[in-house]
């Protein structure tokens, strides 16, 4: 069964202020399966959302591969990011609920009929 999202072997570092690097993301690999609910838990600042800007472009990889449905998507852009992000949910952790709906309901705006009417790719 091919994997929804699948890393393999990927990198994240950045500068920090004080000159140095600080690696994130350290070769890591994982699978996640079609059909299952799948969690990453973590502490504060471990790259979870490191992760997550990743799979959506919202960020690249220095190092490894990111696959969605067996697409490489490492260093996809244009219309295909586009097009790669129309087929995510996604709500950031800060002020990003739009209160009058429900969560599900959240979640699966983009994907709404209207939305794909009204917003595509140019
Ligand atoms: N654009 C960036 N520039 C520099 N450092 C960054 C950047 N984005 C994230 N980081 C650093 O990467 C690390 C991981 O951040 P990330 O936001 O993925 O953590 P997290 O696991 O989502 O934490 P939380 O549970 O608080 O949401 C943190 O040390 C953060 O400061
Ligand atoms: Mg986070």
């Amino acid at each position: 069964m091919i994997p929804v999202i699948e890393f393999k072997e990927v990198s994240k570092t950045f500068p920090k202020k004080d000159g140095g690097r600080q690696t994130v993301l350290d070769r890591v690999s994982f699978s996640i399966p079609p059909g299952k609910t799948t969690v990453i838990a973590g502490g504060s600042g471990q790259g979870k959302s490191v992760t997550l800007k990743l799979v959506l472009g919202l960020m690249r990889a220095d190092g490894g591969r990111i696959f969605v449905k067996g697409e490489d998507v490492t260093s996809i852009d244009g219309r295909a990011l586009e097009q790669l992000r129309m087929r995510f949910g996604v709500l950031f952790q800060g002020s990003a609920l739009f209160d009058s709906l429900t969560v599900y309901e959240n979640v699966a705006l983009p994907n709404s009929t209207a939305m794909r009417t009204n917003i595509r790719p140019s």
